[in-house]
């Protein structure tokens, strides 16, 4: 399962991949208006595409099918590889079918069940974002959701690549692996924390402070 970087923040992005485990880098215009509500999103877009060379989706805010592809041949402008992301509504799903008869790779975001994201597959969408976290806050389960999509997936050999998205903690992480996610994309502070473990760091820490020690006999023993 590869892992994307849910984000507009370009420390974030720099600093993850500079771990060199990013596959990509999704935004929405939340994630854009959180770090900057002035922010020039040309701008930033393709400072972020410097940055990740990998996957990136960029968000139209159109909600009509012309004003969608009229949007996405905008941002294919800024760079050519951009992945267009548009929402789960009926003209979302017009826009996806031209612009994958364009040739215009898509990822279908807000996708809260499996007829949704079989509709979103068969317009022609390269990605179908399944949004975990809003699933739980409305008290039902992301993972029963994400394993019927999954399951239909892979009886009927589908093509969308399934992205696991609304990723709050490290368990949803693991859930998207184990039920068949082809990516999770993952924020900042929830893809630190799950790298993290405690006695990783004691583990480093007993390394270093052993061979410190033992540069002390060496030098020692050398007099
Ligand atoms: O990838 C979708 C994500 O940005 C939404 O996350 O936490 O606002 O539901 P959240």
């Amino acid at each position: 399962m590869q892992i994307y970087l849910d984000t507009a923040n370009i420390s974030h992005i720099r600093e993850a991949a500079a771990w060199g485990i990013l596959s990509g880098v999704t935004t929405n215009p939340s994630l854009l208006a959180k770090e900057d509500p002035n922010v020039d999103v040309k701008e930033r877009i393709r400072e972020i595409h410097s940055l990740v060379g990998g996957h990136l989706s960029v968000e139209v805010i159109s909600t009509e099918t012309d004003g969608m592809v009229r949007e996405a041949h905008e941002i294919l402008e800024w760079f050519p590889e951009a992945t267009i992301k548009i929402p789960m509504i009926p003209t979302g799903l017009g826009a996806v079918k031209r612009l994958s008869d364009e040739n215009i790779p898509t990822n279908v975001t807000l996708i809260f069940n499996p007829v949704q994201a079989l509709a979103a597959n068969n317009a022609g969408a390269t990605y179908v974002s399944v949004f975990l976290g809003r699933i739980d806050d409305i008290g039902m389960s992301s993972s029963a959701i994400l394993e019927e999509i999954t399951g239909i997936w892979y009886t009927h050999n589908l093509e969308s690549q399934i992205i696991a998205a609304s990723i709050r903690t490290p368990l949803h992480i693991i859930e998207s692996a184990k039920l068949g996610a082809h990516i999770a994309t993952v924020p900042y502070n929830t893809l630190k924390q799950s790298l993290q473990h405690p006695l990783t760091d004691k583990g480093v820490q007993l390394f270093l402070d052993d061979y410190a020690k033992m540069q002390t006999e060496i030098a020692k023993l050398k007099g």
